[in-house]
């Protein structure tokens, strides 16, 4: 695996790469990474990874200090991988950025207590599309949010990706993996369970969806100590509270502080 530690760097050897597949990332790798590598292994394309942490996307800045920097794992998991190239730009990148502003709808979901943090998304990933010009480009559907208003950039300004979604990877408790897990206790590993538990219990009851059905789920979390920022019943596009799931998917999100920690999860319900 090629390390490129600077933009100058890649640009000097990008001219002899063919197509690319790219995994953008803000390290701290764990097993929802790895799938993203392995979903893109699987296209022909040489896979070329980035490691850098967005300062535009956090809009509390000890979130953004105290974020875990594993540098040196995330460089041996991504070479033992097959990840082909790795860049990893230092602060530069975000001189003279072009902001992007985010659409309304990601004022919708997380943007309503992240209030900045999707134009900081999309700004960098705009920055990164144009130095890599990637063919593909990988995103987990965990933060689903995220997946739409990326999918939806590209459509709008006619960039020439194409974005695959790559299926949530759960611990065998269905707690869905996070780089954030690592700064659960044990006891509040146990509680985070309950999240995912919820989502497959409204999955489970979809004939019955309904505003009483989330709220008697909301209520259940919040009596086992779990402060729920949002639990909503969507149209997985617009973000819109939506029930009817005779026409259309629906999206089932959640974010809820397990203690001091922020999770977020979600379930794609298929319409009847
Ligand atoms: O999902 C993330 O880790 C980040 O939001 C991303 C896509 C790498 C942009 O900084």
């Amino acid at each position: 695996m090629i390390v490129f530690n600077s933009i100058e760097e890649f640009n000097k050897a990008k001219e002899n790469f063919d197509s690319l597949s790219f995994v953008p990332t803000m390290g701290n790798l764990h097993r929802g990474h790895i799938s993203l590598i392995d979903n893109a292994k699987e296209y022909k394309n040489k896979v070329i990874a980035s490691i850098y942490i967005n300062k535009l996307q956090f809009n509390d800045s000890n979130d953004y200090l105290n974020y875990p920097k594993t540098i040196e794992d995330d460089i041996n998991i991504l070479e033992k991988h097959g990840c082909d190239y790795v860049l990893i730009p230092d602060e530069s990148i975000i001189e003279n950025i072009l902001n992007i502003k985010a659409p309304s709808k990601s004022n919708k979901l997380c943007g309503q207590s992240r209030p900045g943090h999707f134009n900081g998304v999309l700004t960098i990933l705009n920055k990164f599309f144009q130095i890599i010009d990637p063919e593909i480009v990988f995103f987990g559907k965990k933060d689903y949010q995220q997946f739409v208003l990326v999918r939806d950039f590209i459509l709008d300004n006619n960039l020439n990706i194409k974005i695959v979604g790559v299926d949530t990877v759960r611990e065998d408790s269905g707690l869905a993996l996070s780089s954030r897990n690592n700064l659960l206790s044990n006891q509040e590993k146990i509680i985070a369970t309950e999240l995912y538990k919820a989502l497959k219990d409204i999955a489970i009851n979809k004939t019955n969806l309904n505003s009483n059905l989330i709220n008697l789920k909301k209520d259940h979390l919040k009596s086992l100590g779990i402060n729920v920022d949002y639990l909503i019943s969507c149209d997985p596009d617009s973000f819109e509270e939506c029930y009817k799931i005779n026409k259309k998917d629906i999206l089932v999100a959640i974010a809820a502080y397990v203690g001091k920690i922020r999770l977020i999860d979600n379930i794609k319900l298929t319409k009847l």
